[in-house]
This record gives C-alpha cells, structure tokens and sequence, in this order.
C-alpha cells in the first residue's frame, strides 16, 4: 500500500481507541515527546480516549509538549469556535498536560506574516515533532492547506475554499461566520514531522481517502503528498474504506 500503513477499524470508536493507543504508547515510550494534535469531529475521540487512559491512571501527560496544525484567523481563544477553545475544551482541560507547553496559532494576531514566522520559529525552537495527528478535509486538505498549484512549505495563512466554509460551518451559526482565513503549519511542517497518524471515518471521506492512498500525489489533493513520508499510518474505519477494499 505504497508505505503507508493502513489500521482498519470497525467505526469511529474502534478507530478512535485505535489511534489512541498510538499516541498513548509513544508517550508512555517518550514522556518528553512533542505531538502536532488537529481539530476537527475525527480526533474527539481518540482525545476522549487519552482522556479516559489519564483518568485510569494509565497515562501521564505532564512531559507532553503539543503544537496544533491550524487557527482561524480572527477568533480569540475564548471563542468557542477557535481551535485553542476546541483543544482545551476536549484534550487540555482534562489531562494533567502543562497548558504553558500547548501552542496554537495566535488567530488574534495583528500582522499575520509575523505569526507565521513565530509560529514557525516556535516550532523548531520546541524540537521535531515525534507524532503529527491528522484528519482529512472532504476536498483532501490537511491542516487548512487547500488543493492549490504547490505544495505549500512553511507556516502560512490561507484563504479557505469555499467548500471548506460548507463543511466547517456546522460548527458554527452560519456560514457566514465561518472565518475566510486562517493559520495553518504548512506542507513541508506537516512532512518534518518524525511520525504522521492520520484519523480518517465515515462514507463521506470515501472517495478523497481512496484518491490519496491511490491517486496522482499532488498539491489538487493536498494529503496525497504524505506518501512521500516515510512512517505514516492511517487508522480508517470501514466506511472510509469501502471504496480501497
Ligand atoms: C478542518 C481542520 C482540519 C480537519 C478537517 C476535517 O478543516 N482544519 O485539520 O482535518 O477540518 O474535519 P473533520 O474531522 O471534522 O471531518
């Protein structure tokens, strides 16, 4: 499957505490480890998954350094739609990590070159990332890099694509709040991390889960560049797969 390794899980629990159990043995391998996390439905999960093992006693976050992949320009983190509110909401708040060692981009920021370039600078001040989680957007992206004509390589703010306005605004009131702009590590961030884990589930993801493992690798569809990576594993339910059988 052209060095990607596939995990094939019944539905989105059997994943989630799949992908889980990923994260979880490397950091009970690597206490100081660095993680990238994602938002989006498809990682909840696997957070309530790390939350329940922390509850357990099985796990042990306060080594644990993280750097989330993206931010909506203009939300401020008490926004409940910002993806800083999202990671305390379901990850941070509930384990005993260090929120002085959880970075995500500033989407307050004034002057976005330079929160891409902090952001960037703070990445590789942190050290390399030894997990970078993943979803994938309906239309491929990873992070919030859209299809487009390159590859994108560092820390960038991009305009979303329309589609990923549609997608993302059942989040949110309407459409038209959906912010127009937002943070996002770049492709060649994302590829820098040691390890790729990519959460994939449902139906819906079928048809751009099967252009990524088997189409072109391509910037129209941005997580097709990940089988370039060497260590990357995707944990994908059966309805994610039906069209890779
Ligand atoms: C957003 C995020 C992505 C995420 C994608 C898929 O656009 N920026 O990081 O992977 O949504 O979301 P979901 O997991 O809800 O399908």
């Amino acid at each position: 499957m052209i060095g990607m390794d596939i995990i094939r899980a019944r539905d989105y629990e059997d994943m989630s505490l799949k992908a889980a159990g990923i994260v979880a043995d490397l950091i009970r391998k690597k206490p100081d480890a660095v993680l990238g996390l994602a938002t989006g439905s498809s990682p909840i999960g696997l957070y309530k998954a790390l939350i329940d093992m922390y509850q357990r006693g099985e796990l042990d976050m306060s080594g644990v350094t993280t750097a989330n992949l993206d931010e909506y320009v203009g939300l401020s983190p008490d926004n409940e739609q910002s993806y800083r509110y999202f990671m305390d909401h379901y990850l941070f708040d509930h384990v005993n990590i260090d929120k002085a060692r959880t970075f995500v981009p500033d989407g307050m920021s004034e002057d976005a070159d330079a929160e891409c370039r902090r952001y960037e600078a703070l990445l590789s001040k942190i050290g390399e990332r030894d997990l970078q989680l993943l979803g994938l957007g309906l239309d491929g992206h990873i992070g919030f890099n859209e299809p487009s004509e390159a590859f994108s390589d560092v820390t960038c703010c991009v305009e979303l694509d329309q589609s990923t306005i549609e997608a993302n605004k059942r989040f949110f009131s309407s459409a038209e709040e959906v912010p127009g702009k937002a943070y996002t590590m770049g492709i060649g961030t994302i590829m820098r991390a040691k390890k790729i884990l990519m959460v994939v589930n449902g139906e819906a993801k079928a048809g751009i889960l099967e252009k990524v493992m088997r189409g072109p690798v391509c910037p129209g569809v941005p997580a097709s560049i990940l089988r370039f990576h060497r260590d990357v594993t995707i944990v994908a339910d059966e309805a994610a797969l039906s069209k890779c059988l």
